[in-house]
Formats: C-alpha cells, sequence, structure tokens
C-alpha cells in the first residue's frame, strides 16, 4: 500500500490511506489506533514517519491522542447552531442525544466586578454560583458555571437543578427567556476542567460566555461554559448583505 519509490512523501502517503479509512467508516469513530511499532512495522517504515502522519491527523481533528491511552479516531463533532438560543438540553435532544446534569456545586457568594456588569447589579450583590458538568448520552461535554441573581430566585433553587435550568425558569417559576448575548474563544482545559471532562489537560476548549436576558430586559443569568474543542463546532448561516 506504501509506495517507497513515489515522489509523493512516505508520511503523505499513510495520512492519505489513513484518512480515507475513516471517511469511508472502515475506521469508526473512538476506535484505537494501532501502536507506531507496529504500524511502522505493518508498513516497513520508521515511526518518525508514522508519528508524522498520526500527528498531522490529530491537529486536523481526525484522531485525538489521550494520554497514556493511545490515539483514537475522533467522534463526530456536534454542530452547534449560533442562530436560536436554545438550552443545552434542547441541543442534545435535537441529536437524538440524551442530555445529563450533574450538580458539581452551588454556592451564595458576592458578584465579583465582572460578574456584576454581565447581570447588571452593584457589585457584591449575592448571587448563585451553580456549577453543572453536562452530558450527552453519559459522556461529559461541557461545564458550565452559571451566576443567578439570588434575590430573584426561590430559596429552595438548588433543589430544582438536576435537569433543566432553562425548564425551571420558564416551566417553573414562569418567566420567559427572550434572547442572550455570546462570545466564543479558545482556551486551554485546566487541571480541574480535563479532569472532569475525561480529557487530557491543556486539551483544546472553547469558552462561551453568555448573558441571557427576559423578555422584560432583566438578566436571568450569566454562564461562562467550558466545551469540549474535540466534541464541538459551531455553524452560522450567513446571508450577503446588499
Ligand atoms: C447552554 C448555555 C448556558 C445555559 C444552558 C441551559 O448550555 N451555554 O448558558 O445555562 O444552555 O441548559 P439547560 O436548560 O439544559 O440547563
Amino acid at each position: 500500500m506504501i509506495q517507497k519509490d513515489s515522489p509523493i512523501p512516505i508520511y503523505y502517503q499513510l495520512q492519505e490511506q489513513l484518512k480515507e479509512m475513516i471517511e469511508n467508516e472502515e475506521l469508526d469513530p473512538g476506535t484505537p489506533l494501532p501502536s507506531e511499532r507496529e504500524m511502522a512495522e505493518k508498513y516497513e517504515i520508521s515511526r518518525m514517519t508514522v508519528r508524522q502522519a498520526v500527528t498531522n491527523l490529530v491537529n486536523e481533528g481526525l484522531l485525538t491522542r489521550s494520554k497514556g491511552r493511545g490515539t483514537f479516531v475522533a467522534e463526530e463533532k456536534i454542530e452547534q447552531t449560533l442562530m436560536k438560543l436554545t438550552s443545552f438540553s434542547e441541543d442534545m435532544r435535537a441529536r437524538g442525544i440524551e442530555p445529563g446534569s450533574k450538580l458539581i456545586s452551588f454556592e451564595e457568594v458576592q458578584a465579583d466586578a465582572n460578574t456584576a456588569k454581565h447581570l447588571s447589579i452593584p457589585p457584591d450583590t449575592y448571587v448563585f454560583q451553580i456549577s453543572r458538568l453536562r452530558f450527552g448520552d453519559g459522556e461529559p461535554m461541557a461545564l458550565e458555571v452559571s451566576y443567578l441573581v439570588k434575590d430573584r430566585l426561590p430559596e429552595d433553587t438548588v433543589n430544582h437543578l438536576e435537569n433543566s435550568l432553562y425548564d425551571y425558569i420558564e416551566q417553573q417559576l414562569g418567566l420567559a427567556i427572550d434572547r442572550a448575548r455570546q462570545t466564543i474563544e479558545p482556551s486551554f482545559a485546566t487541571s480541574r476542567e480535563a479532569e472532569l471532562l475525561t480529557i487530557d489537560e491543556g486539551s483544546p476548549v472553547l469558552l462561551l460566555e453568555r448573558t441571557t436576558f427576559l423578555s422584560d430586559n432583566t438578566v436571568i443569568e450569566y454562564v461562562k461554559s467550558v466545551y469540549r474543542g474535540d466534541r464541538y463546532k459551531f455553524i452560522a448561516d450567513m446571508k450577503r448583505q446588499r
């Protein structure tokens, strides 16, 4: 399969063959790749050459490398639209994936300057700081830290956070979520984020910040989310302005 007398570099031949196997689904998402040594022996090429091909595919996002576990065919990314204001649970269900949520911590804290600015409240106002790990079909996908103004919520809010926060706000509290402003930035997983999201420390992640408004223009939540970079891509449909 590898032509050593070809002018096409050997690493590139291997890379393209692996790519074809992934694209044709001969190698399914989650399949472990043979070790560098095994592939080098099989194709009778050097380990360095194998490493170069594999590294390129990792950089392209077709393979994922996990310290101590090996290299795997990457899972298909979830395409997250930027056109609608949806909840995590809605996003997952729309794809036939079962959403899950685990409350990591619930604390009453005084808003720092940044949180206060986003929530349009004076600094030091009491807010609920809610950390939740979000799952899709049991796999950790995102870590979300939400800030909600304490005075605007019932005391027993902590007991209603095992499922959808938006369902709680809309269905139980009867408030109308209307719009949000969201930013997305690249970042790297800290050791704590990596542990919770079951990825390597330093893996690429997407940092999302969302400020959500009710129809009366009050801010209901300010959320900082860390989404797995290997599982998400964001899409927007755009029309040329004339
Ligand atoms: C998304 C947003 C969060 C929001 C959450 C609500 O993940 N990034 O800002 O809090 O949805 O989702 P759910 O209603 O499933 O808790």
